[in-house]
């Protein structure tokens, strides 16, 4: 959600500040402020209310502001009004301390009347000011360092946190503390840097350490300790990451989004490779870097798969393909029921949390619940080092690279690979599955990436479709099976950020009540790729074509009595049906994208909305 950047070193901060801030801009953007500290000087705070453009204008490219210890913070408003006021940093009333935070502090009621019998007053509507000085009452009352006065904070704050703060005892230090929000700290040359998320500083470092929950850490020029909340010193490793600052750019497109929507060959065939393997002619899974075994498969009685958003149309595509070719139960939840309604889980339920950013607060609360119940979980997350990632007991780690752009294209596809890999191998764990029809499936999936470039190539017609359709009020997407769940992408990707009001419906369930929305011209867009179901499909929608509605459909080629009833065929190649999503979803996030560039809008930063969501 929020962003939050720091470095202490040799060269000034405010440009690095800022140059973080706007690599995390997509976490959250309707304010941003920073505090830099030149030697033992009070720091100086900047805040601007809008896009970080307006802090960097304030700051003359933070070349006004000077000192070499600094942080800084992209807002996404939680508590209180987007305003100046509200922008972070926030400090002690004499300065004292200095911080920002990326969380929730659920408590901060409390905790501000608590310290408002202390007279402690406050400026902003924020939890961030409450704990801010939280940190300050305690640092006073017990005459603590920094850590100690952190700690006794941490203690008695509940929520999710990502803190970094300066003490005006302490010049050229920054000191940082976590609980189930994101933040990395890197290292490079004699210079120390932080921040919410690697792409904020990987332009600097690739030398990162993950900072553990419920701990805190000192950053000092080029060194940094770390410490449990008893206040020892604890030892972390230096990891490298393979992402290369490239990755993080737009590299010649216009939008992010199109980008990332370009990688997704690539990045389906190195997750595709990294456990696809060759064994004497054949392909097959190899389990190992997952760390499930193949007895551990062959044991589990069902499967319940738990994620939001994007990640959980993921899980509704891996339902059917899973039960279809493993014959083993899967019930697919939204990561934010599940945690509250007491889900019945067997013994050898395994469960499968789904996540791009593996800081989803309600996916992370899922894998959390799921395991105080003693049941295995199985991740498929993209960042690496991600609490998730951390937490799981086996982690299928995509290959998707950074992913910008809060639509979610090249992750989302990477998912679905993972989970048609999870169920061939759990087919063949359970003996549904011989070798030669293993070997036949993966041949087909390796072939993917290379249908997905054809589909991009054709892409202009689908830029002329948009364009007609760019000021509809209304669209729905129906399909059955596979299909629908194809539906359930398409819909969000549209209007995530096109901001027009869109549905997906399984197709025969449309005249159950909402078919009454259909009008003259209302844009229906049928999925159709599952051959059992497509007269199915066509007569839902011809039903809502005699209502007057503007049909499109997209199936495979080959399907060409598809023109008989829709106004408008897109084709896609034939794949085995069980992979269909994989491809059919790429004309849907073509027309989201050219649908949101023609009505001109913020296709890569949409409204309302961030990239990592680490509050319930
Ligand atoms: O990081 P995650 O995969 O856990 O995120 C889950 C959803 O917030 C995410 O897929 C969201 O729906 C995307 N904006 C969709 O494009």
């Amino acid at each position: 959600m929020c962003g939050i950047v720091g470095f202490v070193g040799k060269k000034q901060a405010a440009p690095v500040l800022l140059d973080g801030l706007s690599k995390l801009e997509y976490r959250g953007y309707d304010s941003a402020g920073l505090a830099v500290r030149n030697g033992e000087d009070e720091p100086v705070i900047v805040k601007a209310k809008g896009r970080l453009k307006d802090l960097a204008e304030k700051t003359d490219e933070g070349k006004a502001v000077f000192g070499g210890c600094g942080i800084g913070h992209t807002r996404w408003a939680t508590h209180g009004e987007p305003s100046e006021n509200n922008a972070h940093p926030h400090c002690s009333d004499d300065m004292n301390v200095v911080g920002v935070h990326n969380g929730i502090i659920e408590n901060y009621q409390e905790l501000k009347e608590k310290l408002q019998h202390h007279d402690y007053t406050f400026y902003s509507q924020t939890d961030t000011e409450v704990a801010i000085k939280l940190i300050d009452y305690y640092y006073k009352k017990y005459q603590v360092g920094p850590i100690d006065a952190i700690a006794k904070t941490m203690v008695r704050v509940r929520g999710s946190y990502a803190i970094a703060v300066m003490f005006k005892d302490y010049p050229g230090q920054i000191y940082v503390a976590r609980k189930d929000s994101p933040m990395v700290i890197g290292i490079k040359d004699g210079q120390t840097y932080m921040a919410s998320d690697v792409p904020a500083i990987l332009k600097y470092t690739n030398q990162i350490y993950y900072i553990g929950n419920l701990e805190m850490a000192r950053l000092d020029e080029g060194k940094v300790t770390f410490f449990n909340l008893d206040g020892d010193e604890v030892e972390k490793e230096l990891v490298t990451i393979d992402w290369d600052a490239e990755a993080a750019e737009k590299g010649g497109y216009e939008h992010f989004m199109m980008k990332e929507i370009h990688e997704q060959p690539k990045v389906l065939e190195d997750t595709i490779n990294s456990v696809v393997k060759k064994s004497g002619k054949s392909l097959e899974v190899d389990l190992t870097e997952i760390g499930i075994t193949e007895e551990e498969l062959k044991n589990v009685s069902d499967i319940v798969i738990a994620a939001c958003g994007s990640a959980y149309h993921t899980g509704m595509v891996d339902q059917y393909v899973i039960e279809d070719l493993a014959k083993v139960p899967v019930r697919v939840e939204l990561a934010s029921e599940f945690r509250y309604r007491k889900p019945l889980l067997n013994p050898n339920t395994l469960v499968i949390v789904v996540s791009q950013s593996g800081e989803t607060a309600d996916t992370l609360a899922a894998l959390r619940e799921a395991k105080s119940r003693g049941n295995k979980v199985l991740a498929i997350v993209n960042v690496v080092g991600s609490s998730i990632a951390r937490e799981a007991d086996y982690v299928f780690q995509t290959l998707a690279g950074p992913e910008i752009s809060v639509a979610t294209t090249k992750a989302y596809s990477c998912q679905l690979v993972a989970g048609y890999i999870l169920a061939i191998a759990l087919a063949k764990a359970k003996g549904q599955l011989d070798e030669k029809k293993e070997n036949e499936l993966l041949t087909e999936m390796r072939s993917l990436p290379a249908k997905i470039e054809k589909i991009l190539d054709e892409k202009e017609r689908l830029q002329w479709f948009a364009s007609k359709f760019s000021n509809v009020h209304d669209v729905f997407y129906i399909g059955r099976g596979i299909d629908y769940a194809i539906c359930l992408e398409g819909s969000l990707k549209l209007k995530e950020i096109s901001y027009i009001h869109s549905e997906a419906y399984a197709a025969g369930e449309l005249k159950h009540g909402t078919i009454s929305l259909i009008e003259d011209g209302t844009l229906v867009i049928g999925v159709l790729t599952q051959s059992g179901l497509f007269e199915k499909t066509v007569s839902n929608m011809v039903e809502v074509k005699s209502r007057g509605a503007y049909l499109c459909g997209v199936t495979s080629y080959g399907n060409y009595s598809l023109e008989d009833t829709a106004d408008f065929s897109i084709y896609v190649p034939k794949t085995d049906e069980h992979f269909a999503a994989s491809l059919a979803v790429i004309p849907l996030q073509l027309i989201g994208y050219y649908i949101s560039v023609s009505r001109g809008l913020d296709v890569d930063k949409p409204r309302n909305l961030a990239k990592s969501v680490t509050v319930e």
